[in-house]
């Protein structure tokens, strides 16, 4: 049976993480669908030097472990990022620690960075790109939790990994591992900046370094951090990761469990960080815009808020891998309407208005 939206109701009846693991066993062994049609070609564009054939893309934490990086593609994406990859494997918290909230249409994970280790996703990524990929593959990369040498850990994980990373994304801003938001800190974070590219340059491959931020920042610190994402070592900034507040508006009986927020309740305010740090930059820096989107009419707002990408996972678990195509379809109609026939044209639009 091919891993279609009609399987959804079967994955609904399963405890999340299992659900979850079933699908990304079901995609690592080819029963994904796959996308017929090309994207339009109004929808590529070259972002940090590379070349995306859709702007829609697959956020980290969906296959850690990069154990499905071309069944991924195969489903439409213009992009995929694995990870989060720490240095050494690690088992994560204690379960259960996904959580459906069904009636939000949002997700609560607290998983805390369950991964196979780098060595696992190097030899992973090795073997994927012995054939051509149909886009670009980021590398999320994160530290152990029970490492106390943040910038030693992004560093052994860009030794191992930068050889087969399109991008590589310091990830300072999962919630689930105890003091790691704390590295979005100007200061903490050009030191990282730094490790990873001395890191890279060592073995003289040296991608595009991109920044992944939590959407609970406030002004200043967003201010500080569109500081450091114009240094010449940051290639661009991903907006946002998982929120840990709470929005009132959220009924689901389970919005009370512990760890980051994302899906449709996240929209709004990953969107208004977008926006805020577009404006900051001056649109200078190329952003990732990810957090709710379930729709090419969500995926558009981001871009005309200053979005050159995008990425998505939680609509994933209530609409199927069918949205992938469904988006990639309908936004080359959103664009023409507004007049523009590059995707880049309505990069930043709503801030010429
Ligand atoms: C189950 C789950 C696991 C995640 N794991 C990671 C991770 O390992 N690293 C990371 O940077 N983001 C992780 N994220 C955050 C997503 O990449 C994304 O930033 C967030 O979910 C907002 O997008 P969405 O609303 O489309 O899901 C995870 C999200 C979910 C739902």
């Amino acid at each position: 049976m091919a891993l279609t939206d009609f399987v959804l109701p079967f994955l609904h009846r399963l405890d999340p993480e299992r659900a979850h693991w079933l699908t990304v066993r079901a995609l690592a062994s080819g029963l994904g669908p796959r996308m017929l049609a090309d994207p339009d070609p109004c929808l590529t564009s070259q972002v940090f030097g590379l070349t995306f054939p859709s702007p829609i893309g697959l956020a980290a934490g969906f296959d850690k472990d990069a154990e499905a990086v071309r069944a991924c593609l195969a489903l439409g994406f213009g992009f995929v990022e694995i990870g989060t990859v720490t240095p050494r494997a690690q088992a994560g918290n204690p379960k259960p620690r996904l959580f459906r909230l069904t009636q939000d249409r949002a997700v609560i994970n607290r998983m805390g960075f369950n991964n196979a280790g780098a060595e696992r996703a190097e030899n992973r990524l090795a073997n994927a790109r012995m054939r051509p990929l149909s886009g670009p593959v980021g590398v999320n990369i994160g530290k152990n939790k029970d490492s106390d040498d943040a910038a030693a850990d992004y560093a052994a994980c860009t030794t191992r990994l930068a050889p087969y990373a399109d991008y590589l994304t310091i990830n300072v801003s999962s919630p689930n591992t105890p003091g790691l938001r704390a590295l979005q800190s100007p200061d903490q974070l050009r030191v990282l900046v730094t490790a990873v590219k001395d890191a890279a340059a060592a073995i003289g491959a040296v991608p595009p370094i991109l920044i992944k931020i939590a959407p609970d920042l406030e002004e200043a610190d967003l201010r500080a951090i569109a500081l450091v994402a114009q240094d010449p070592d940051v290639a661009g900034l991903i907006i946002s990761n998982t929120t840990i507040t709470r929005p009132d508006t959220l009924r689901d009986p389970q919005k009370g469990q512990i760890g980051g927020l994302s899906g449709a309740p996240l929209f709004e305010r990953s969107t208004e960080v977008l926006r805020r740090v577009y404006a900051l930059t001056e649109g200078n820096v190329p952003l990732i815009g990810v957090g709710g989107v379930a729709s090419a009419e969500d995926a558009y707002a981001k871009i005309r808020a200053g979005a050159s990408l995008i990425q998505l996972y939680s609509a994933l678990v209530y609409t199927g891998p069918g949205l992938v195509g469904r988006i990639t379809q309908a936004l080359p109609d959103l664009l023409r309407a507004d007049g523009f026939t590059m995707l880049s044209q309505a990069v930043g639009a709503d801030s010429r208005d």
